[in-house]
């Protein structure tokens, strides 16, 4: 079976809509994570931060990244009337998001193309949110069940397969509609807004928020592509 395939039938389970199980728990006091999961999270963090950094720093681009969306979302979502711990909980759990770009099958160069991306380097891209999931779960093969079945767990897992998502169905799962629930429709959009602002060797110049928010909202990329009102408030959100 190929790595995608296993990848494939490991992530059948996860749960697209995470709105509820994002409040159920409280990562900074949860018995659970703090006594087996701390250091698993640790590690995989800095798995990120390194990966590639004999190559181009890639790790470093990626875990900057991670850090921004993950701020961005946390206080984003408490706007939209989400909790302090849910809040938090997304913080911890999307820094994990982009984590299947460290997997040994992955290429740390495929995303600093000198051109833009070929068909296949993209379908090759997109592997990283299933990757990711798999990574998770490897990660956990030794831990308890109450570790496995935690919601956290549930929340990393959703926001890595999910993250690709349009709600017209076009995203990398094809999920579409409210299926995705508002987390996934907002990390959704704060990652491709982050996205979009760094610099990859294919573009004449870096992106400012307001062309980023602009491209959201006009561009030929992306119609279609994000929940409306959830769009309008985080433009009001980031330019306030
Ligand atoms: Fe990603
Ligand atoms: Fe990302």
């Amino acid at each position: 079976m190929s790595t995608i395939e296993t990848a494939r039938k490991s992530t059948n389970a996860i749960p697209v809509n995470i709105d509820k199980a994002i409040e159920s728990y409280d990562v900074e006091s949860d018995v659970i994570l703090n006594e087996h999961f701390k250091t698993i999270a640790s590690h995989l963090w800095q798995q990120i931060e390194n990966y590639g950094a004999d190559i181009n720093e890639y790790g470093g681009i990626v875990s900057k990244h991670l850090q921004r969306t993950s701020s961005i979302g946390a206080e984003f979502i408490k706007t939209l009337g989400f909790s302090e711990r849910a809040a938090q909980n997304f913080y911890e759990a999307n820094l994990l998001q982009d984590l299947g770009k460290t997997h040994p099958n992955y290429n740390p160069e495929i995303w600093q193309t000198p051109h833009r991306p070929t068909t296949a380097e993209r379908e090759e891209k997109r592997a990283h949110t299933r990757l990711g999931v798999e990574l998770v779960s490897q990660a956990l093969i030794k831990s308890p069940e109450t570790l496995k079945t935690h919601p956290h767990i549930h929340v990393i897992q959703s926001l890595q397969r999910h993250h690709h998502e349009r709600i017209d169905g076009t995203g990398y799962e094809g999920f579409a509609g409210d299926d995705l629930g508002v987390i996934i429709k907002v990390i959704c959009i704060i990652d491709a807004y982050d996205g979009d602002m760094i610099h990859r060797p294919h573009q004449p110049a870096e992106r400012t928020p307001e062309e980023a928010l602009q491209r959201l909202k006009n561009g030929p990329k992306y119609q279609g592509a994000f929940d409306e009102a959830i769009l309008e408030q985080f433009i009001d959100f980031t330019l306030s």
